[in-house]
């Protein structure tokens, strides 16, 4: 059996992945903060597919999360085929106010977890000759964000570090993917603090892109042409609309 390990499966972009590897056959492994959100998620999925659901409760702004997660899963027998990066959250605020230590709980899920998790499960895909790897990253990756500023540079390491180990992964028969939503219809926004834009995508629709990029082994995956367009723009004058949209 393949299994898909989906971090941040509970709502959003993964919660629409975890659907799409289920319709397509895979077992899943879910990974998110709550209990709660994840049985309910189980439950939902086991009503309609008939495949194995694991589902496992870590805190991914904690330090060392990745390495416990990656150990009970080996204790569980498991085995991973697919492994989308996907948990995160944004902050928003001058960097002197946005409080440090949830500054430091931001970058630990959208970096030092991401990178923890994928040198784990990428030594067991490399011994498997195979796997497929998709880091979430944003289009705040390709410019500085005033007023969301660790949290754009966090996306900007995602997309860097993904794009390197793509090209070390190649030769080893392991492919690795960057995707790298505009706007998305999630509960990001009420989470950083900030209103979702009329314009956004829906989670459904980024994430069947998303599977669609990871399946044709794309190395950047930007849903939307809008989203694709707009990085063609002055970078000062994207930094002069993001800082716009933040500053409160
Ligand atoms: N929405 C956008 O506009 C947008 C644009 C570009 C990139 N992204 C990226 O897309 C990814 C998914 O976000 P989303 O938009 O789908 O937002 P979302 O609906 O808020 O989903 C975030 C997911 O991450 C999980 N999560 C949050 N804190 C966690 C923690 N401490 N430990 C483990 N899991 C945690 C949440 O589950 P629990 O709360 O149950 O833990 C939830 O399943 C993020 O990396 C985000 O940066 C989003």
């Amino acid at each position: 059996m393949e299994f898909a390990l989906i971090t941040g499966a509970t709502s959003g972009i993964g919660y629409e992945l975890a659907i799409l590897f289920a319709e397509n056959g895979y077992g899943l492994i879910l990974v998110s903060s709550n209990q709660e959100r994840l049985e309910n998620v189980k439950k939902q999925l086991n009503e309609k597919y008939n495949i194995p659901i694991h589902i496992y409760e870590q805190d991914l702004t904690r330090q060392g999360a990745a390495s416990e997660l990656y150990q009970k899963i080996k204790m569980d027998h498991l085995s991973v085929t697919v492994l989308i990066n996907n948990a995160g959250f944004g902050l928003v605020g001058a960097t002197d106010k946005i409080d440090l230590q949830k500054d430091e709980e931001m970058i630990t899920i959208n970096v030092t977890n991401l990178v923890s998790l994928s040198k784990l499960v990428i030594a067991d895909m490399y011994r498997q000759k195979r796997g497929k790897i998709l880091n979430v990253s944003s289009t705040g990756a390709f410019q500085p964000g005033p007023y969301t500023s660790t949290y754009f540079a966090s996306k900007a390491f995602v997309l860097s570090y993904g794009r390197a180990i793509r090209y070390e992964a190649k030769p080893k028969g392991v492919q690795v993917s960057t995707l790298c939503p505009g706007a998305t219809k999630t509960g990001f926004f009420s989470r950083e603090g900030t209103t979702t834009p009329a314009d956004a995508m829906s989670a459904e629709v980024v994430a069947r892109i998303a599977y669609r990029g990871l399946m044709n082994n794309k190395e950047v995956i930007i849903p939307g042409l809008k989203n694709r367009l707009l990085q063609l723009f002055p970078l000062k004058l994207k930094m002069f609309a993001v800082a716009k949209m933040k500053h409160q």
